[in-house]
């Protein structure tokens, strides 16, 4: 089955969350689930830098009549045939893929993203000759108009299904109506029963409302959008489309995540060999200041730092946890009163607190590796990585019981240890009292130290790779096809 992956961000070469870790693992593990997966990519900077043996498969004009070229070649770093959108123009700018430096939106996002719907929907409508995609998959907002302009192109010699999968309801791609005609949209495309969001244009609505299929990232996440309180004003819709809506748990790539062959780790270890988790912690503690004492839980926090990620819950329950003789480690970026917030924080207590704003991969692979509990308390999550980030690398997850953290993390409560189905702490409330209480959980299983190895060596030794998700895209590509 032929499969095209559409996106904006792909790991290892454009990143800026947990979309690009799964954008770069699934057509792997697609493929070895007997599809032929090719991606279309935005031509940024480090993708044009990676795309080897190109020919140009079609000189093109953009709805609002600029010139480019589709390249088709092949991704170094991931072994991969890829369609490229090269236009230096729209693509190749300072920032990340959505913002200027002053983290500012691009004001042409619209025109930038929606030329990765248009480009897909004519790689679906046959423009290479040598190969016909049968799926078209897109992620999050910034591929959505790719089922819009399916669903608007003339009849295909083939069926092709379109399947959207929404990563993150929050962001979705809202751009003033003004802008639409540009887009070479049929105008019923911006209705009610289209794109249209109270007034503006929506390109979440555009993918959750023209795929013939929805999907999202963990099964919890599927039914919480269809609640008022979690739907993003799109509940209604995504009520009205329940049948055709999924939730998929994300996997871990094992090439990427594995401590015993994970090149940022000097000492790699696994379940039945702990040792070098010591050691990696050890280290950590040294290289960031902090006491260097084996028996102080060490927490750890790899986060991008939005109001999503309940970060301000960790502030509440520092002192606590200090007090109690733990260690805290974050790497993250984002909001500046967080990023201040954590900094004081730091600065006060430099040896048992150590912050590092920015984005660093190497570094957060050595604090998996040397943390003994990954810190996940978001308000919301659509599936999350970071926790099953901790569960591979032996660092305990504490969660906020939502979405894909309450489908991956049981808590350690007697009944669940005694089960041995827990893996983690989980806090239910999401306030600082439910919190703390977790947080008092996982100190006292830090001090019966067996039953903490036990725990860890079952969260070390879960199957969490992706060929599970795999064959569940793979049976409902299957079925679309029919
Ligand atoms: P989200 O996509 O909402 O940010 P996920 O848990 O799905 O959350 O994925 C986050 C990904 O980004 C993980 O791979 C995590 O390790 C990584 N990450 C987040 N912040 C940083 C950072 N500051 N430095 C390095 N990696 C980071
Ligand atoms: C989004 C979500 C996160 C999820 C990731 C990958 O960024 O916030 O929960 O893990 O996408 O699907």
């Amino acid at each position: 089955m032929n499969v095209l992956q559409v996106s904006a961000e792909i790991f290892p070469l454009v990143k800026t969350g947990g979309l690009a870790d799964v954008t770069g693992a699934l057509p792997a593990a697609l493929n070895a689930a007997g599809c032929d997966t090719r991606v279309l990519l935005p031509g940024f900077e480090p993708i044009m830098a990676d795309l080897h043996s190109t020919t140009v498969l079609a000189e093109l004009t953009t709805p609002w009549s600029e010139p480019f070229v589709l390249r088709v070649g092949h991704l170094a770093s991931l072994n991969l045939l890829a369609y490229v959108i090269d236009l230096p123009l729209l693509y190749q700018r300072p920032g990340t893929p959505y913002e200027d430096d002053q983290h500012q939106p691009f004001a042409d996002n619209y025109r930038r993203f929606a030329l990765l719907g248009w480009v897909a929907s004519r790689l679906a409508g046959g423009l290479d000759a040598n190969w016909q995609p049968q799926v078209v998959h897109s992620h999050d907002w910034h591929a959505a108009l790719t089922s819009a302009y399916m669903a608007f192109s003339p009849a295909q010699r083939v069926h092709v299904a379109s399947i959207y999968t929404v990563h993150n309801l929050a962001y979705d791609g809202l751009f003033a109506p003004r802008h639409f005609f540009e887009l070479g949209l049929q105008s019923s495309a911006l209705s009610v029963e289209g794109m249209e969001f109270h007034g503006q244009m929506s390109f979440m609505k555009a993918g959750l409302f023209f795929s013939d299929y929805i999907t999202t990232v963990s099964p919890r996440y599927a039914l919480e959008i269809q609640t008022h309180e979690q739907g993003y004003g799109m509940d209604g819709l995504l009520r009205l489309r329940a049948k055709e809506l999924v939730g998929i748990m994300n996997g871990v790539d094992e090439v990427v995540w594995n401590p015993t062959r994970d090149p940022a780790l000097v000492h790699p270890f696994d379940a039945h060999k702990p040792a070098g988790k010591s050691r990696c912690k050890a280290e950590l503690q040294q290289e960031l200041g902090l006491a260097v004492q084996s028996d102080a839980p060490l927490f750890g926090i790899v986060s991008r730092l939005t109001e999503q990620k309940g970060l301000h819950l960790v502030l509440s329950v520092l002192d606590e946890m200090l007090a109690r003789g733990g260690q805290l480690v974050l790497l993250g970026a984002g909001d500046a009163s967080l990023e201040a917030a954590f900094r004081e924080r730091a600065a006060a207590n430099p040896q048992a607190i150590s912050v590092h704003i920015g984005y660093d991969e190497n570094f957060a692979h050595k604090i998996f590796a040397g943390t003994d509990v990954t810190l996940v308390p978001s308000r919301f999550e659509p599936c999350g990585l970071t926790q099953m980030y901790g569960l591979k690398y032996g660092s305990l997850p504490l969660v906020h019981h939502v979405g894909g953290l309450a489908d991956t993390v049981v808590d350690c409560s007697l009944e669940d240890l005694a089960n041995e189905t827990a893996n983690g702490f989980v806090f239910y409330h999401f306030d600082s009292q439910s919190m703390v209480r977790a947080v008092r959980r996982a100190f006292a299983l830090y001090a019966r130290k067996a039953e903490w190895r036990a725990v860890c060596t079952r969260a070390m030794c879960q199957s969490l790779g992706w060929d599970t998700a795999a064959a569940q895209y793979v049976a409902l590509y299957r079925r679309l096809c029919l």
